[in-house]
């Protein structure tokens, strides 16, 4: 092979091309703790790289590691100075979460590298094999040669010796995270953003993202070819600033980790805590504020166009609309109520004009402190809404008052959002300025004891551990696009999907429980579900803030409601019965507070008879189950509502037949008698 040919399939990476060609070189090796991985990593010709292995199996061939600096490459003229092995094992326990307990094993391979002349700068790369799979990251240390640094590309790769189908969404036009995450061979994808999910074969799968996102760009991935005949190499490519640099640093300085989870099945990859366990321990010393809950929401009228956020006759916002979202709160049991358009700075084009709002300045039809007071003695509490319009110097500059404020008035949660794709009008939200303004919002929030539900965020990486007030996130297509959007809304495939890719990255404020699928404005576009996936969708889709996502009149007399208002957000387990990626889903979760269990199980298009054992409830014991589920004829396209609730005493030798109609789904609460 020619030196440009190899050049070409390496993507014009020397330390790629030596790898592929050298062999001399250093080789540490680290197994899992069940030995089940091991990974292989070294020097060699100067260049850092790693490997990763299942068994015999390999699942990544040597790929390249290291940097281009503002002054030129930091991966191709290291000599390893140091091997550095250790083991670690700990439990610790979730305010919230999918379960109560998280186990932290790994063992740990750090090599400490010094170039091999010239500046003789260090860098060390750490890498903590888990049984589920493997992060690594790279950390400069004090010294007198690097201080201040530019990092204008990371060169992390990762060469499959195959190509897989992978779902993702591509970096290069979308906005927000709000698209349609699709299937395809990694070979034939253009840009990808992390997660991106790898289904190698029917018991090979594997999720690429990165942890503890902290100061530093947004990982994104660029497929190219490897010198394997179907080998795809996917190379870090990092969200820029405006002005075309990736990073701003100072040594010391740690990046984010690169993660890879491997499992067997689809399930194994939402049960990883990996991702969780690479953030640092939590640094709040008093959690107990933190509340997860159920809220509804001054909302769905504005995306229906009942309302307005503006000023105007058909403000919602307005006192009295606002007390009888309250008054509904607390009948019902919701420990919340968004109001969204309260403030100042709607009026116009509130995109453009972020630097309009006013956080602390109410609308004079929205009496702010009456409700907060009212709100409060109905044992309900305000939701705060800050729509920035991508304004984040704006909002920065009020955040000291407008949180102080809230928390005088016993507002302890905050929707933030920044609609407009670049923040203050430069940068992108997924660049380092945009991570460095979430992580100060996040902070800020927690010195006032506000809990965060982030829209419009950069990609979510396991923060919640180290600041659990970060609730949960948008950066995902969700139920709003079943309002406007122009296709129609959300396919029936979509949530059957996003528990394997976007899920992956942390909690989603998806918005679930639309009941009323009528839309004035574009006839055509409605939740592309039955109304019994909708209540599904409340234990699919995991968020410790869960709204009931329709206006409240809605609700009224609506049998199905129950479900909604029994199903908790926060659980002390979870099981992944049965599940295809983008087919159908099966979820249980075990209540935090009682004995009991709910379930949720979700179909794409195409109806299915699943069967349940209910082999997760404890032996001997005796359940009622409350089953949801589509009733007769019903279908997404053409008769969402139809819906049957039944009872039945259940134990863990039942097995339950479960009759998913076309995009529909099963909702079951099963309470311990
Ligand atoms: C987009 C958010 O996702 C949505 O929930 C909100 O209503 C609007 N922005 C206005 O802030």
């Amino acid at each position: 092979m020619n030196i440009d040919r190899l050049k070409r399939l390496t993507g014009n990476c020397l330390c790629a091309l030596l790898l592929t060609a050298c062999s001399s070189g250093t080789a540490e090796t680290l197994q899992s703790p069940d030995g089940r991985l091991s990974l292989t990593a070294g020097v060699k010709d100067g260049c850092p790289y790693y490997s990763l292995a299942q068994g015999t199996e390999t699942l990544i061939n040597p790929s390249a590691l290291g940097f281009i600096l503002e002054d030129g490459p930091l991966d191709d003229n290291f000599r390893l100075k140091e091997v550095r092995h250790s083991t670690f094992d700990e439990t610790w326990a979730q305010p919230w979460g999918e379960e109560v307990e998280v186990r932290n094993h790994y063992n740990e391979l750090t090599l400490d590298l010094e170039e091999r002349n010239g500046l003789k700068r260090r860098l060390s790369i750490v890498f903590r094999l888990f049984d589920d799979g493997l992060g690594f990251r790279y950390v400069f240390p004090e010294q007198e040669n690097l201080k201040q640094f530019v990092i204008m590309d990371e060169k992390t790769e990762y060469a499959f010796p195959w190509d897989a189908k992978a779902w993702s969404i591509p970096t290069n036009g979308t906005k927000y995270y709000e698209a349609l995450f699709t299937a395809s061979p990694l070979s034939r994808k253009d840009t990808i953003s992390t997660p991106v999910t790898l289904e190698v074969n029917d018991s090979l799968y594997m999720v690429l993202h990165e942890a503890d996102l902290t100061d530093y760009a947004s990982l994104n991935l660029t497929p190219g070819t490897n010198k394997q005949e179907k080998g795809v190499t996917l190379r870090a490519a990092l969200t820029p600033w405006s002005t075309g640099e990736k990073v701003f640093a100072a040594a010391p300085f740690a990046t984010p980790w690169r993660t890879i989870i491997v499992g067997k099945t689809p399930g194994d990859l939402m049960l990883s805590r990996l991702m969780l366990n690479l953030n640092e321990p939590c640094k709040l010393e008093d959690t107990s504020w933190i509340e997860p809950g159920r809220y509804v929401g001054i909302w769905w009228g504005m995306h229906m166009e009942k309302y307005t956020w503006a000023q105007g006759p058909k403000h919602g916002a307005t006192t009295a609309n606002t007390m009888r979202y309250i008054d509904f709160a607390a009948k019902h049991g919701f420990s919340g109520v968004l109001v969204e358009g309260w403030n100042y700075g709607w009026d116009g084009d509130w995109t453009e004009n972020g630097d309009a709002f006013s956080f602390t300045k109410p609308y004079p039809d929205y009496d702010l402190k009456k409700l907060a007071d009212y709100a409060r003695q109905k044992g309900v509490r305000l939701i705060g809404h800050n729509e920035t319009g991508g304004a984040a110097t704006n909002y920065e500059q009020q955040l000291d008052s407008a949180y102080a404020l809230y928390r005088s008035l016993g507002i302890n949660a905050v929707k933030t959002g920044y609609v407009n794709p670049m923040l203050d009008h430069k940068e992108l939200q997924h660049s380092q300025y945009g991570v460095r303004h979430y992580r100060k919002v996040i902070v800020t929030a927690a010195r006032y004891g506000i809990m965060i539900d982030n829209h419009e965020p950069a990609m979510p990486t396991g923060l919640q551990r180290t600041y659990p007030n970060l609730m949960t996130q948008e950066g995902v297509r969700g139920q709003e696009y079943n309002a406007w959007s122009p296709d129609g809304g959300n396919p029936p495939e979509h949530t059957c999907i996003l528990p394997f890719t976007r899920g992956l990255a942390g909690p989603m404020d998806f918005t679930p429980g639309i009941f009323n699928f009528r839309n004035p404005v574009f006839p055509g576009t409605h939740p592309q579900t039955t109304l019994a996936k909708q209540l599904a969708l409340y234990v699919v889709l995991f968020s410790p803030l869960q709204m009931a996502a329709d206006m409240v009149e809605n609700y009224e007399n609506q049998p199905a409601f129950s479900f909604i208002t029994s199903c908790p957000t926060t659980w002390a387990k979870t099981i992944i019965p049965d599940a295809k990626i983008g087919e159908f889903v099966t979820i249980a979760r075990k209540d935090r507070n009682s004995e009991n269990w709910f379930v949720g199980s979700i179909t794409n298009a195409e109806a299915r008879t699943l069967e349940l054992p209910l082999d997760f409830l404890s032996p001997g014991a005796s359940y009622k189950a409350t089953v949801y589920e589509d009733g007769e004829g019903a279908d997404y396209k053409t008769n969402p509502y139809p819906m049957k609730i039944t009872e039945e005493e259940v134990t863990a030798d039942s097995i339950l037949t479960l009759q998913l109609a076309p995009g529909g789904g099963t909702a079951i609460r099963i309470e311990k008698l």
